[in-house]
């Protein structure tokens, strides 16, 4: 038999606990919305949690030679169509993705990313972020040239960005694209270097910003065969976007 004292250690002072977390939660006080940003404890805990958990996992990968021109120029394309919408490029101004999801994408122009880190996060995106897991869709071999081609983003003006992802080849990881313009998309979604128009390079970040957030839009529309999900048929989908 339990002693008074255990029993209200273990028993008592848990389950009330537990009833008070449970009262809290069904009581709906927690605010769940991305722009209510989590207490300094709660955020501490929680990127503690993050950065064990992908320094744990990096640490097991094997990391080829990433310094290959090839697979830089060729992960700069891939970047451009699939991360630079929240993830930013060179001269490229703010989306409404990169400022609107919380956690932030951190700016990859502004710091690299270690490439065993980049790797494991690009492969298994995030949980409860905005990070989807890219592995899903894209072989490891394309993933390694993403991780090399972000050891080199920083170092990059917006014209040596761009020059690189127009002879990259667009976006291309060996099957399962959801890009509308495969291919064209490189020169067409770059962002502008024209950093003092602002206006001018809006358009541009949102209609890369888009592309990223419905990459199903229009696949399932009628007359879509099953199997083509990755049709490139698509027209560019920043048509009538107004706001
Ligand atoms: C829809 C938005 C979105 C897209 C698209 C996206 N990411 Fe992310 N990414 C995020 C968010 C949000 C985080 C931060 C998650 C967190 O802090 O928990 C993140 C985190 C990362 C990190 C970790 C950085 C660090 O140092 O912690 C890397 C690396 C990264 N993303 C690379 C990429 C690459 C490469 C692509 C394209 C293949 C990509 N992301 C596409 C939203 C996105």
């Amino acid at each position: 038999m339990l002693s008074r004292k255990s029993t209200l250690f273990f028993v008592v002072l848990p389950a009330a606990a537990v009833l008070a977390a449970s009262g809290f939660i069904w009581s709906g006080a927690y605010d769940v919305g991305a722009d209510s940003p989590h207490t300094k404890p709660v955020h501490r805990l929680l990127e503690i949690a993050r950065e064990r958990s992908i320094l744990v996992r990096a640490a097991e990968l094997d990391v080829p030679d990433l310094r290959d021109p090839v697979r830089i120029v060729q992960g700069s394309g891939n970047y451009q169509a699939m991360c630079a919408g929240c993830h930013l490029a060179p001269g490229m101004a703010p989306t409404e993705l990169s400022q609107g999801l919380y956690p932030a994408p951190p700016d990859l122009t502004k710091t690299a990313a270690e490439a065993s880190k980049a790797f494991w996060v690009v492969k298994h995106g995030i949980k409860a972020s905005g990070m989807p897991a890219w592995g899903k869709s894209m072989p490891d071999e394309y993933i390694w040239n993403i991780a090399a081609f972000l050891q080199e983003l920083p170092d990059l003006t917006a014209d040596e960005y761009q020059a690189m992802v127009a002879r990259s080849g667009g976006h291309s990881h060996g099957g399962g694209e959801s890009m509308p313009n495969h291919g064209g998309a490189a020169a067409d979604g770059a962002p502008t270097s024209d950093e003092n128009d602002a206006h001018a390079a809006h358009p541009h970040a949102d209609a890369a910003a888009h592309t990223q957030a419905k990459p199903e839009a229009g696949t399932d529309s009628p007359g879509t065969k099953t199997g083509e999900s990755h049709s490139h048929k698509q027209g560019h989908s920043d048509d009538g976007h107004k706001h």
